[in-house]
């Protein structure tokens, strides 16, 4: 039997009219969590996705796969929404009503949330691997620079009095910092560059050594990262990562890539040598607590892709979207 093309249509819009829009829920961060879950959700046209936005200070800001840490021209963003630790009721909200069922990517505006995997998407189709890996290798505030092929050149540069210390980070076959310690004064910069593999540094604490101290800190302090620095084999020119020395407090980093920081490959800024925190000590730590490699947890709050729950699955087609953000009780 044969549907002439109205009947189909007149069947199919009888089928589609009474579609109730539905409120699919997200939560954004939490204690010690840097991430959307679920990681990504399919809507219909209508759907308002609901963002709860739990500890820390997150934002939902729309961008592109290409550039997935960077606000989109005309994306919505609900702006910074401060979560203290100590609340646990009434979290604030924002609202953003889906559009069509083409894909919306979102990340975290923070610091380094988005390198770090915090991102999400509404009806990404197969593109949701792409954009999270596409994010976790954009190297925030990275710029790239080149430096020779052969030989890793010199290790540091003064410039008046103060000096910047090159560190390079990884390599063909090497799981390490290069130097792994160094003493660094007031107004000196560190510059890490990122050799083979896929590296990071990322600021964790002597107590915590494999741990980002963005997950960690009771202070809401948000930590250095230099998010995923992917180099591929062949590589020639290194991405680069700079940071400013503001005082002699120690700095403590590690690689976030899998089992690295287990291993031994961590980093430390004016460690004494002979105290009770030396490098020394803070390598044998990251070992101690990191070091089994057979289960190294998720890599620092970079979600794994099976991440999402119980999410109504739904699909349809589109109109025109809105994003409001209700920011109430903050509990401060
Ligand atoms: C939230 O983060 C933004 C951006 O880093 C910052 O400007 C703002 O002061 C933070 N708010 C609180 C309460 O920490
Ligand atoms: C770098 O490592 C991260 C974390 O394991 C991964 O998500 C990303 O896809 C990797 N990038 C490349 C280009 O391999
Ligand atoms: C590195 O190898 C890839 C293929 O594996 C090739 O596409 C690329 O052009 C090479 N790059 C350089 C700089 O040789
Ligand atoms: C030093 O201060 C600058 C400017 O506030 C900041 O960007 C940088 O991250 C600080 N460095 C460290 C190691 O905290
Ligand atoms: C680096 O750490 C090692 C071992 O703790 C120590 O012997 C060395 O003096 C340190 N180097 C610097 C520059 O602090
Ligand atoms: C290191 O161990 C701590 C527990 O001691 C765990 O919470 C963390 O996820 C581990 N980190 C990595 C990178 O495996």
């Amino acid at each position: 039997m044969m549907f002439t093309l109205s009947s189909v249509a007149a069947l199919l819009s009888l089928v589609a009219i009474p579609v109730r829009a539905a409120n699919i829920p997200v939560t954004v961060g939490g204690v010690g969590i840097l991430k959307y879950d679920p990681a990504s959700v399919t809507a219909n046209p209508g759907d308002v996705v609901v963002f709860t936005f739990k500890q820390k200070n997150h934002t939902a800001t729309q961008s592109t796969l290409a550039n997935p840490c960077t606000k989109a021209a005309g994306g919505f963003d609900s702006g910074f929404i401060p979560v203290a630790d100590t609340v646990t009721a009434g979290f604030p909200v924002a609202q953003y009503t889906v559009v069509d069922t083409n894909p919306v990517y979102v990340y975290c505006a923070q610091a380094n949330h988005c390198q770090s995997g915090m991102v999400f998407a509404i009806n990404p189709g197969n593109t949701l691997a792409a954009f999270q890996a596409a994010a976790a290798a954009s190297g925030g505030a990275a710029s790239g620079t080149s430096s020779a092929a052969y030989g890793y050149p010199t290790s540091t540069t003064t410039s008046g009095s103060t000096t910047d210390h090159k560190i390079i980070v990884g390599g063909t076959g090497v799981l390490s910092y290069s130097p792994s310690n160094i003493t660094a004064q007031q107004g000196d910069t560190v510059t890490f560059e990122f050799h083979q593999k896929n590296h990071t540094a990322t600021q964790s604490t002597f107590a915590d050594p494999c741990r980002s101290v963005t997950l960690t800190s009771t202070t809401g302090q948000i930590g250095l990262d230099s998010g995923f620095m992917p180099v591929a084999a062949n590589a020639t020119t290194f991405p680069t990562w700079t940071i400013q020395i503001n005082d002699t407090t120690p700095l403590w980093f590690y690689c976030k890539q899998a089992t690295h920081c287990g291993s031994g490959m961590v980093f430390a800024v004016n460690a004494v040598e002979g105290s009770s925190k030396s490098f020394e000590d803070f390598q044998a730590l990251a070992m101690q607590l990191n070091g089994t490699g057979a289960s190294s947890s998720s890599s620092a709050g970079y979600p794994s892709a099976s991440s999402s729950g119980a999410t109504k699955m739904t699909s349809g087609a589109g109109i025109a979207g809105l994003f409001i953000a209700v920011a109430f009780g903050l509990f401060l």
